[in-house]
Formats: structure tokens, sequence, C-alpha cells
């Protein structure tokens, strides 16, 4: 089997996959919005303009500036918390300075999105025709805690009252813009508000993984597995080794806020990591294998379920049997690379693990049919889309 090397039309078509122009390394777009990588300046307040966004983000895929306040009631809101000592924007011109901001960051290359609270649905919708307009992407912010703001019936308030938080989202969606909405873990249940936000017809969801000892990593995994939103992390990212737990647990794109205060550069920096490793691997967000706590994409990986392990709780969750599952795979691998495996744990590479992680069987094998990790790599990652597209049930918690 080793000897037979790839024929030219299925090379020809695995590199067309890798072979991209840097501008074509990641294929990332929600809607009207494209990013020309997965990471982004997170917002806060007082702080996130555009001026700010353009010293600290230019290399980024997405900007959030804000949170701006839409309205009198927000606006007085954010004095109160001002004269706490808070940084915040405070406006008599809400809508004529979310204009003038965007209008400032025209001519930036990454996507911008505007992160805003407010009182009624009519200034947000109203915010999102200015968004719109630019291209740009409306940010709601259910995630602000503060008293002042939740007081309102804003910010956190809407996690705890989902019928409003649906109708709001309803609403700003019939004027067309990428609505993204912020939240905080572990403030409701977490797969529930993502499902919930899902079906009420946003697009991102902007996920602060905030746990009791910096970011919950299960939870974003856990949001991971519930949803198909395009999907932000957030929370304590300081390097690319933190960045990578998150695109470990399914994360899209990745964000960060108080790190920039600490390091500049850190976004730009991040942004240039994160190419260099899709280049290096052809998959930035490789979930890690399921027994080191992946999302469900990390099926992929796994072995053939004949031990007892985190593998049959992954196919519960979708709906399918083991033997389901190895006639999946197998019928998947058939007529590609990954179908050859003399000498592989399982005999077929349709079971084996991710090229980072070291294993002379599997790499004597590729070396034999002239395959390369990245390769390898592409393949894994259309067989994870494939399984999760053949997935019977979509799992709730
Ligand atoms: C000073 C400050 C202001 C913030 N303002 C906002 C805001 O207006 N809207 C929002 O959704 N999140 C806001 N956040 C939350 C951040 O966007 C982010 O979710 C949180 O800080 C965790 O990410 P980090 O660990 O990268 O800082 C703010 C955070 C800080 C530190
Ligand atoms: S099948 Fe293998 S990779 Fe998957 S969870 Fe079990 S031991 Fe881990
Ligand atoms: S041969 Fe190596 S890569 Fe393949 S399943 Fe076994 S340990 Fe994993």
């Amino acid at each position: 089997m080793h000897e037979r090397i790839l024929n030219e039309s299925s090379r020809t078509e695995i590199k067309q996959g890798i072979t991209m122009r840097d501008d074509q390394l990641f294929d990332l777009s929600v809607g009207y919005a494209s990013f020309k990588n997965p990471v982004a300046l997170a917002p806060m307040a007082g702080i996130t303009d555009a001026e700010f966004a353009k010293k600290t983000a230019q290399a980024a895929g997405l900007i959030v500036i804000g949170g701006y306040n839409l309205d009198y009631e927000t606006n007085e809101a954010a004095k109160r918390m001002s004269e706490r000592g808070r940084k915040e924007f405070i406006t008599e011109e809400p809508m004529e300075l979310l204009e003038s901001e965007l209008e400032k960051l025209r001519d930036l290359e990454s996507a911008i999105a505007v992160n805003v609270r407010a009182v009624s649905a009519e200034d947000y919708m109203q915010a999102a025709l200015i968004v719109r307009k630019h291209n740009a992407i409306l940010e709601l912010d259910a995630h602000c805690r503060q008293p002042e703001i939740t007081d309102l019936g804003a910010g956190e308030e809407l996690v705890h009252d989902p019928d409003r938080l649906k109708n709001l989202i309803q609403r700003i969606k019939m004027t067309g813009v990428v609505l993204s909405v912020k939240v905080r873990a572990n403030v409701v249940e977490n797969t529930h508000l993502a499902r919930m936000i899902e079906e009420s017809g946003a697009d991102i969801l902007h996920f602060d993984a905030m746990g009791t000892y910096g970011a919950d990593l299960r939870a974003l995994r856990d949001v991971r597995d519930a949803t198909n939103l395009f999907l932000i992390g957030n929370n304590s990212i300081r390097d690319l080794e933190s960045a990578k737990e998150m695109y470990g647990r399914g994360a899209d794109m990745i964000s960060v806020a108080r790190g920039v205060l600490e390091n500049p550069e850190l976004v730009n920096e991040l942004a240039i990591a994160t190419t260099a490793l899709q280049r290096q691997t052809g998959w930035y967000n490789a979930p890690k294998h399921l027994c080191g706590g992946g999302d469900l994409r990390a099926l992929t990986f796994c072995c053939l379920p004949v031990k007892h392990c985190a593998v049959h709780d992954a196919l519960k969750k979708i709906g399918m049997t083991p033997k389901e599952f190895v006639e999946l795979k197998i019928n998947f691998v058939n007529g590609t690379p990954l179908q050859y495996g003399d000498g592989t744990c399982f005999g077929s590479m349709a079971w084996c693990c991710k090229a980072s992680k070291p294993c002379f069987l599997r790499d004597s094998v590729l070396d034999t049919i002239g395959l390369s990790h990245i390769e390898y790599t592409e393949l894994k990652k259309r067989m994870a889309e494939y399984i999760l597209a053949k997935r019977k049930s979509k799992p709730l918690r």
C-alpha cells in the first residue's frame, strides 16, 4: 500500500487548499464582514476608540471599539460611573460620535465592530443602520455588569431576560447589520444562552470565558459544541500559548482587552504569530484531542472507538453509535491519502492523531506516500467538517 504515491489530481486538490497568498490564508467571514486574521482588539469603555485602535491594532483582523452609550440614560449612567473613577465614553450626540469614529477608521484593512449599550431597541437599530452603512459590525453589549447600566435593564441584565434579549436581537437584525453579542460566561447557563442567541438570528458570539481562575476553557468548549455561531473567545489572553488554548477549544477568533494595556503591541504580535501558525500547520484552530479537552471537531483525531474514553460521550452528543462513527470515517477516507496506514495503531490514518503529536509510525507512512503534515492536517480538517455535518443531534449541554 505505502508505495502508492498520491496521484496528481488529489495532490493538486489538497495543495489548492493550502498554497495560498497571505491575504487568502484565512477563510474568515460573516455576512458582509471578512477578517484578514482571527485576532481582535476587545472593547474597553473610555479606552478603545478609533485613535487607540489605530495605535495598537492595525494588524488585527477585527477591532471592536466602544462600548458607546447610545442614549441619554446610558450616558447619564456613564457619568455616574466616571465619577467613581471608571473611564467611560460620554457624549450628548451618540450617533454623531459613532459616525465620526467609523469615519476615522475607514482606511484600515481590519474589520470594525462597535460595542454599544442602550435602553431602547430603537436606539440600537439607529446605531445598527449607521454601522451597516460603514460595512461594520454592531456588537450588543450584554456583558457590562456595572450597576448603573444593569439598573437600566441594559448590559448583563439582558442575559437574565432572555425574551427581551431575543426580541432585541431580532429587531436589530431587521436592519441587515452583522450582529455580534458580547456576554460573560457563567452568568446564566452558557449553552442555553448561546443557543438562544443563535436561534434569535445573531451572527457572532463574543464570549468572555471568565472563570474563577482565569479563562474557563471548558465553558468555551461547551459553547463551541452547542452552536454554529462564529465564536470569539476572550479572557486573559497574554501570549500565543493562551490564544492557542482558546483556538484548541473551537474559538474562530480570539480577542484581547487588558493584555493590550500591559503590552500595546500584543494584538499585532498575536496577529503575526497566528498567521505564522496557520502557514505552518494549515489549521490555526485545530482542536485539542478530545481527551485533552478539545471540542467535537476533535473526533477527526480519535482512535478506533475500542476503549473506554471520552470518544463515547462525544458520540452520544452527536447522536451516533460507535459503529456508525467507524463507517463514517472509513467512508470519508476511502480514496484519500488518509486510507493508508499500514503499521499505524489502527491500520489507517483515519484514526491517527494530530500532526503536532510526534509519532514515527504515522510519519513514516506520510513520508512513504509523500504527504506533508500540512496536507495531512488539511484532510483531517475536512474530515472534522464531514463528521459534524453528519451529526444526528445537536448537543444542548
Ligand atoms: C477597562 C475595561 C473596560 C471594559 N469595557 C467594556 C465594554 O464597554 N463593553 C464590553 O463588552 N466589554 C468591556 N470590557 C470587557 C473586555 O472587553 C473583556 O471582555 C474583559 O476585559 C476580559 O478580557 P481580557 O482578559 O482580555 O481583558 C471592559 C474591560 C475593561 C478592563
Ligand atoms: S479515542 Fe483516542 S483520541 Fe479520542 S478521546 Fe479516546 S483516547 Fe483520546
Ligand atoms: S500511529 Fe501514531 S498517530 Fe496514529 S493513532 Fe497511533 S499514536 Fe496516533
